[in-house]
């Protein structure tokens, strides 16, 4: 199919969209059982991907019960090119310039045309970033491991030379965490300024959170140093340094192991609570290797052992799950004590 032309592409700064609350479709694509794919998907017929665009919609859903109107202006473009997959752009609302937000815009028409289905997949990707999102609300962890969540949305775009005609785009919006991810750190080379002993700290936090949020069934599957956020980070003057907070964001390759149409059930085989050490894995993560000091980047037996000593084995293998549990079904008294800096009131060797 024929790509639209890069200079029509309008996800710019100063660009003003009238968003509207949008009801997501249900989590659907991988992870998710087949019956969840809310329509067949289509081998592209058309030559210009516009028209395949705009002959093939993202999936309509019932309008939410309230009708909210708001204006986005963007800021900043984030991770925001053509032919990328979604947009990620920095926005505030409503003319309220103090606070920032990241606006995530699923526009099939920028997606690279390596699916067929482009519109259902963009689709999928924002069924399951917004249902991660509404889980981790569900669980009360919104801002905690994650940057706080403000909803789904979707406005009507207009096609450029086609008068008055538009076409349907979705994103998800969450708080801006002011930071760096730790692949902005590595890819500036500025992974020597964190010590090393906050370096692995920083990867230690990182690995509970990917357990903790399991703990609740949300699988993150795509740990990579580009999704982990380090809040507060200032590389510039060592006096100001001081261990960052860290979020996970990205959640759209996401499962739900206990959504009631997940395909994935926690407690069956390769899907139960896991101990972080089941992501740090026996060697150091090759995506890590450039953040982890030595002797445990390359030594696997002092890899290990720093993996061992961090956690009490007992304290991940108490944790039970219900295998027939229902979305509504999460334990909210039963979430085993969290060592995450993220959390203050928590002693631990991770908060100190
Ligand atoms: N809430 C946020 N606050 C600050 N920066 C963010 C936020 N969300 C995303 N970003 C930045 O935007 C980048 C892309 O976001 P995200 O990973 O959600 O998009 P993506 O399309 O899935 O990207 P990729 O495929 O590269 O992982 C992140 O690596 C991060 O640098
Ligand atoms: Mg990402």
């Amino acid at each position: 199919m024929e790509e639209p032309d890069a200079a029509e592409f309008p996800y710019r700064k100063g660009l003003q969209l009238t968003i509207k609350a949008h009801v997501p479709p249900g989590p659907f694509g991988l992870g998710f059982q087949q019956k969840c794919v809310p329509r067949p998907g289509f081998t592209p017929k058309y030559e210009k991907k516009l028209d395949w665009c705009l002959k093939h919609s993202p999936v309509e859903t019932e309008p939410p019960e309230n009708t909210v109107v708001r204006t986005l202006h963007i800021t900043e473009e984030i991770a925001c090119k053509p032919y990328r997959s979604a947009q990620v752009v920095g926005c505030y609302l409503d003319g309220v310039t103090e606070r920032l937000f990241v606006a995530k815009i699923y526009d099939a028409l920028w997606y690279n045309s390596n699916t067929d289905d482009v519109t259902l997949c963009s689709d999928s990707r924002y069924s399951r970033e917004a249902a991660a999102y509404e889980a981790i609300q569900k669980v009360r962890l919104d801002g905690i491991y994650s940057p706080q969540y403000h909803g789904s949305w979707a406005f009507d775009l207009p096609v450029p030379g086609r008068e008055n005609l538009t076409r349907p785009v979705r994103m998800t919006i969450t708080e801006k965490i002011d930071g760096l991810s730790q692949y902005d750190v590595l890819n500036m080379n500025l992974t020597s300024r964190i010590p090393p002993k906050d370096r692995l700290e920083i990867l230690a936090i990182t690995a509970e959170i990917w357990s903790e949020l399991e703990y609740y069934g949300i699988r993150h599957n795509d740990m990579a140093p580009r999704n982990v956020m380090l809040e507060e980070l200032n590389l510039k003057d060592p006096a100001m340094y001081k261990l960052p907070k860290i979020y996970l964001i990205d959640f759209e390759t996401s499962h739900l192991l206990y959504h009631k149409d997940s395909e994935r059930r926690p407690g069956l085989e390769g899907s139960s609570p896991r101990h972080p050490k089941y992501w740090l894995g026996k060697y150091c993560p090759e995506e890590w290797l450039a953040w982890v000091p030595e002797p445990q980047r390359s030594d696997p037996d002092a890899w290990k052992s720093w993996v061992l000593q961090l956690w009490d084995d007992a304290e991940y293998t108490k944790v039970e799950f219900l295998e027939d549990s229902s979305w509504k079904d999460y334990k909210l008294d039963s979430k085993p004590e969290s060592k995450n800096a993220a959390i203050p009131t928590v002693e631990s060797p991770r908060a100190r």
